[in-house]
């Protein structure tokens, strides 16, 4: 089996490690990959937005499956396009068509879902510019704080929180004045969720599924969940709350509705689905849904599968999934990001990293890495992810700093509190 694997970060890393462990594979291409990816498969270059390349790089590589990772060509229709071209009809693809991926592209054609199928999540109400009035006087119904989402994508900066009203409603005229551009056209307020996260992912095929190992993520740049967000600091897989009461609960009020809501609704999906919860008091709540898995969170969630990912795959693609087997490791995995200095504002790129070399213990994710003169330096505000398994969290959180102990690049910035707070 020859794949492509599209897209550049950390995730795709631990994807291309994963798919690297096949027994069915032949050949991993990568594109356009980074550093780290290039020791699993082949780089090659390709603009993830040029639909036309992608399927001519399909009909002259002879590619047999291509697995996409990042959320804007499934939003824009790459599997519609790639299943309609010539070039790549029989080619498996892994990622929802357009239709699907609408549960990331539009906050508000997601919450109508969730509505629609009686999935638990925050009250909440949409408004455009012409409604702005209308969303102001909705704002006066609810508590602060206030939860402000531009509904399409605007790269993970399209959720505010005000704490005061005016705030709010200064909030929502720049939203719906343009501050996002056309992605806060509409603009979602909803009811501010008093608990904790975790992502819960799925792997569906439209009408059967697999809940793959759950997270949590540590969005914050500071230690204790201080300062600014950012793409993501760490992650922990398994989490202690989300036990199997809980758990249960996910799947019979949420995962399940969600799953027959899309079979219902003849959305197109077959690909991963990241759900965001909300834990509030041991009852989940949908934040949000994506439509392709989380960064950092597959740094812990692909080192916990143990099934050969690409039979799952097939499976996924021919509408069998429940056919395949899904066997997950028992133990914990805790992945700690390092950044470069000044992330996630203004920073520099091309710092060489030193240590690589040295570690050999658990998995070293690239997430923006470059190689320039025979040397890795750094290309990206979220630098390496380093993964380690362990019998405990706080057996996996001393393995992955101890891998970090190892590293140098100038600037090297990361949280010491990883894990911490569920030990
Ligand atoms: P989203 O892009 O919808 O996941 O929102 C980004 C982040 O904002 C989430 O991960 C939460 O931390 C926070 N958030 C979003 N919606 C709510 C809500 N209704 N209540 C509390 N926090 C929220
Ligand atoms: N770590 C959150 C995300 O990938 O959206």
């Amino acid at each position: 089996m020859k794949v492509l694997l599209l897209g550049s970060g950390g995730r795709e890393h631990a994807i291309a490690q994963k798919i690297s462990q096949s027994k069915r594979l032949t050949k991993l291409f990568i594109a356009p990959g980074n550093a780290g990816t290039s020791s699993l498969g082949e780089n090659f270059e390709l603009e993830i937005k040029d639909f036309n390349a992608i399927a001519n790089s399909i009909a002259e590589l002879g590619i047999d499956m291509c697995v996409i990772g990042p959320e804007d060509p499934l939003v824009n229709g790459l599997v519609d396009f790639l299943r309609e071209s010539p070039l790549s009809k029989n080619t498996m693809l892994i990622g929802p068509a357009k239709s699907g991926a609408q549960l990331e592209g539009s906050k508000e054609f997601s919450k109508q879902f969730m509505q629609k199928h009686g999935i638990p999540t925050a009250r909440y109400s949409s408004f455009t510019p012409s409604t702005m009035d209308e969303g102001k006087s909705f704002l006066k119904t609810m508590n602060a704080p206030y939860v402000l989402k531009a509904s399409g994508l605007a790269a993970g900066k399209g959720v505010v929180i005000p704490e005061t009203l005016e705030a709010a409603e200064k909030e929502l005229e720049d939203m719906l004045g343009g501050k996002f551009g056309a992605a806060g056209n509409v603009v979602v307020i909803e009811e501010f969720m008093h608990g904790i996260e975790c992502s819960v992912f799925v792997l569906t095929d439209g009408k059967d599924y697999k809940i793959l190992p759950e997270a949590k993520d540590y969005k914050r740049i500071g230690d204790n969940d201080k300062g600014l967000n950012t793409g993501g600091m760490g992650a922990v897989s398994p989490v202690p709350f989300c036990d199997e009461a809980f758990m249960a609960k996910v799947r019979t009020r949420i995962v399940e509705p969600s799953i027959e809501g899309l079979s219902k609704d003849g959305l197109d999906y077959k690909g991963f689905l990241f759900i965001g919860l909300m834990n509030v008091g041991g009852e989940p709540f949908v934040v949000e849904y994506n439509c392709r898995m989380g960064d950092p969170e597959t740094e812990v969630v692909m080192p916990r599968i143990e099934s050969d990912i690409i039979d799952l795959f097939e499976a996924l693609s021919r509408g069998k999934l429940n056919d395949a087997e899904l066997v997950l490791s028992k133990k914990t995995a805790v992945t700690v990001v390092t950044v470069s200095e000044g992330y996630p504002g203004n920073y520099e790129k091309g710092k060489v990293i030193h240590g690589l070399n040295e570690i050999s213990t658990g998995f070293v994710f690239h997430a923006g890495t470059a190689q320039k003169d025979g040397k890795t330096v750094t290309n990206g505000g979220r630098v390496l992810a380093f993964t380690h398994l362990g019998d405990s969290i706080q057996e996996a959180v001393a393995g992955s700093y101890a891998m970090i102990d190892k590293i140098c690049y100038d600037g090297i910035y990361f949280r010491r509190d990883i894990g911490k707070d569920l030990i």
